[in-house]
């Protein structure tokens, strides 16, 4: 199928194509370092701004302008489809919160799939109202994997242990796999709807399937994730990111993404020795490294480049850009990125 950003770096680089250099974006790129997103954001919940696609699409082109990064991501947040699916979602100072936790089998029955035009249309209006001003430069949909969603819906917010999902895992598994199963078919239609308004390829979070011992990651996280690869089909490049992920490697390229999104504790050199050549890879400086000096940060950014070579590679943090660091540190890394040559 063709689409209008195939000749771009960034879908020939989720390609494995030749590329006349390496693209760059940034995980959270639009966000609370920067005051121009603060500005937008005050006076208006999170939330409430995810479900405004005029001021969604404003705050999804900052980064364009400010930072002037080689894709967009779609502005929004993982836990939007989980409230459409009838599992309210706050978000306050101390991050998000679940007021309903699914934790038995009469809460999961209360749970449904969304439609997604209907149900959470948001991030496909966003990158609807996007196409015109983005022009060439493409925009990425997301969406939260299973794993990732079930651990936000059972252990109500943000967890450290991940208590209750664990147990749930190890006492009641049919219980936790009749979770997962209905949140794969959300996340398969609220991905297709992104892709049905223009997103030029897709990012899976499975943030905290990192945290799983290896059996219970072949069981709970990467059959779903492989689900939902083969539900959206193959119409625009698949990223998939896990935190943790040096330990994964082989699970993840079985998952069946086309692009593996590598954190920083795990090194470019052995992640392409893992993987193979011919598996795009995404990453990975660490995102500390923009507390500077810049100098510095642009040395580690070209030894970045230069292990994962010059082919299938997008540059990235090996996580998101954290809150505290400067615009103008962000700005430096993608001209030090952008000005590098193989
Ligand atoms: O990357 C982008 O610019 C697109 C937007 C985006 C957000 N969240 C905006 C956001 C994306 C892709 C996400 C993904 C997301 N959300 C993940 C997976 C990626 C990751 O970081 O591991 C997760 C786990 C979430 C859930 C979430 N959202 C948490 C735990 C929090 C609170 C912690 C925090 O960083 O604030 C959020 C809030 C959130 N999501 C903000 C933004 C810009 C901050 C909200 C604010 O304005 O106060």
């Amino acid at each position: 199928m063709f689409s209008k950003h195939d000749n771009s770096l960034l879908v020939r680089a989720m390609r494995g194509l030749p590329v006349e250099r390496t693209p760059i974006w940034i995980m959270r790129q639009a966000g609370r370092y920067m005051p121009e997103y603060r500005a937008i954001r005050s006076g208006l919940s999170f939330l409430d701004l995810c479900k405004n696609p005029e001021k969604a699409a404003e705050v999804t082109l900052l980064p364009i302008e400010m930072l002037n990064v080689d894709a967009a991501i779609v502005f929004s947040d993982i836990l939007v489809p989980i409230e459409a699916m009838g599992c309210p979602v706050e978000f306050g100072d101390g991050g998000p919160r679940l007021p309903r936790p699914v934790r038995d089998v009469a809460a999961l029955t209360n749970l449904r799939i969304p439609d997604p035009n209907k149900d959470c249309p948001w991030a496909a209006e966003t990158i609807r109202l996007l196409d015109k001003p983005l022009g060439d430069i493409p925009c990425l949909g997301f969406a939260g994997a299973p794993f990732t969603l079930a651990s936000y819906m059972i252990e109500g917010g943000t967890s450290r242990n991940f208590t209750h999902i664990k147990t749930m895992m190890f006492q009641k598994p049919e219980l936790l796999h009749g979770l997962l199963d209905l949140i794969s078919e959300t996340v398969v239609v609220y991905l297709q709807s992104q892709i049905d308004a223009g997103a030029a390829g897709v990012q899976l979070f499975d943030t905290w399937a990192g945290i799983l011992a290896p059996q219970d990651y072949e069981n709970f996280a990467l059959p779903y994730q492989k689900r939902v690869f083969d539900g959206i089909g193959r119409s625009v490049p698949r990223i998939l990111y896990v935190n943790g992920c040096g330990t994964y490697l082989t699970q993840m390229k079985a998952s069946g993404a086309d692009v593996i999104s590598l954190d920083w504790r795990v090194s470019m050199r052995a992640a392409r020795q893992i993987l193979g050549p011919e598996i795009p890879v995404q990453g990975n400086l660490e995102p500390s490294r923009l507390y500077g000096p810049n100098e510095r940060t642009a040395e580690r950014a070209h030894f970045v480049l230069k292990e994962a070579g010059p082919t299938g590679h997008i540059f990235n943090l090996g996580h998101g850009i954290l809150p505290d660091v400067s615009v103008e540190s962000a700005v430096a890394l993608v001209k030090s990125v952008q000005s590098f040559r193989h």
